[in-house]
């Protein structure tokens, strides 16, 4: 068991943690971080150990501005600069040619670290506190949901972390978009996440997307199974796939509407009116939510392949990927 003193919203503890080599939980406007100082190995090498992380697996940095960034990476591709400009703070990263300064273990020997700027008042204020960029994966241990609030946190690590800076729950719900350079010169999207495909088209035209692979090697940790309950998650058409369930061992998780012949309390409805935002602020919690209840599996629909429907989709099929052989 944790205890609760450990959760609280002072941003200087926080930075005092950071400064000493510390792990400290951070919120962010997708889901809350595992975040140490990025310039610091031994620091750095904290995080993959309390979240059982693999090695190859590497770490975004998170940075107060867009305009810091010049100090950790080479040359910045235009079309970035025009996605800094109308999507930064907020959930996109971004896959850039790093300098030096930037240790091997944060990148997992990649030539290219993630950058990003969170959209978060509290971690923002946190980040001009310090002056060091924070290295920081979701705060769940390697493989499980990514948390979006404080308690998510503490249920998991919080026997791991000195500290959880809590900023109550996350505004978005989904990890950030991860955006790339071909060898075209064409943008790719290497993770779905929660700023749209369609609003990055909106701003640099056409994207390659890269879609869910085992394992690639130039995406480490872009795995195939990730955001997974321990309970059995079935993708499908709810009202057939669940006719021969046992009504009383059986989780739903649906768009819109309740299944009339499943108990509702391990049912969770993302978003009653149909809202993309409000569904993918509900993924993980719902995720969560249905993990603890005594059932033995989670049927789950896919939502329409737009908007963030498309990144939500990619964490359900990721969620559901073992229950495939
Ligand atoms: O919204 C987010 O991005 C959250 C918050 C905390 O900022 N962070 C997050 O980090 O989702 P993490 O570590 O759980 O997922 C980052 C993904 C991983 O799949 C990792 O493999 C990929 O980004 N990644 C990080 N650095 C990379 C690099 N240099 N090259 C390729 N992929 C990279
Ligand atoms: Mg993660």
């Amino acid at each position: 068991m944790y205890d609760e003193s450990f959760i609280g919203q002072n941003i200087d503890i926080a930075a005092a943690l950071l400064k000493k080599g510390e792990a400290v939980a951070i919120p962010t406007e997708t889901v809350y971080g595992l975040a140490a100082n990025a310039l610091n190995p031994k620091a750095v090498a904290k995080i993959f150990h309390i979240k059982q992380r693999p090695t190859f697996d590497p770490l975004i940095i998170h940075l107060p501005s867009f305009d810091a960034i010049s100090d950790y990476v080479y040359e910045v591709p235009s079309e970035f600069k025009l996605l800094a400009e109308k999507f930064t703070p907020g959930p996109i990263t971004f896959l850039l040619k790093k300098k030096e300064i930037i240790n091997d273990l944060v990148t997992a020997g990649s030539l290219y670290v993630a950058v990003r700027i969170p959209a978060h008042p509290v971690t923002l204020a946190l980040l001009n506190n310090i002056d060091f960029p924070l290295a920081a994966p979701s705060a769940n241990p390697f493989g499980y949901i990514s948390p979006t609030t404080a308690k998510h946190v503490a249920d998991q690590l919080g026997n791991k972390v000195y500290y959880i800076l809590d900023g109550g729950p996350c505004d978005v719900g989904l990890e950030s978009t991860i955006v790339g350079m071909d060898e075209n010169g064409k943008i790719e999207i290497l993770r779905k996440g929660g700023l749209s495909v369609e609003n990055i088209i909106s701003v640099v035209g056409n994207v390659s997307v890269r879609e869910i692979s085992s394992s690639n090697p130039e995406a480490p940790g872009m795995l195939s199974t990730h955001y997974a309950p321990t309970i059995p998650v079935i993708l499908g058409d709810l009202s057939s796939c669940t006719l021969g369930a046992d009504p009383d061992r059986t989780g739903i998780l649906t768009f819109r509407n309740f299944l009339p012949h499943i108990s509702t309390k391990h049912q969770v409805v993302l978003s009653p009116s149909g809202n993309f935002m409000d569904a993918a602020r509900n993924l993980f919690s719902g995720l969560r939510y249905l993990d603890t209840c005594p059932i033995d599996v989670i049927y789950a629909e896919l939502l329409p392949e737009t908007d963030l429907g498309i990144a939500i989709n990619d964490r359900l099929r990721r969620a559901s990927y073992k229950t495939k052989s």
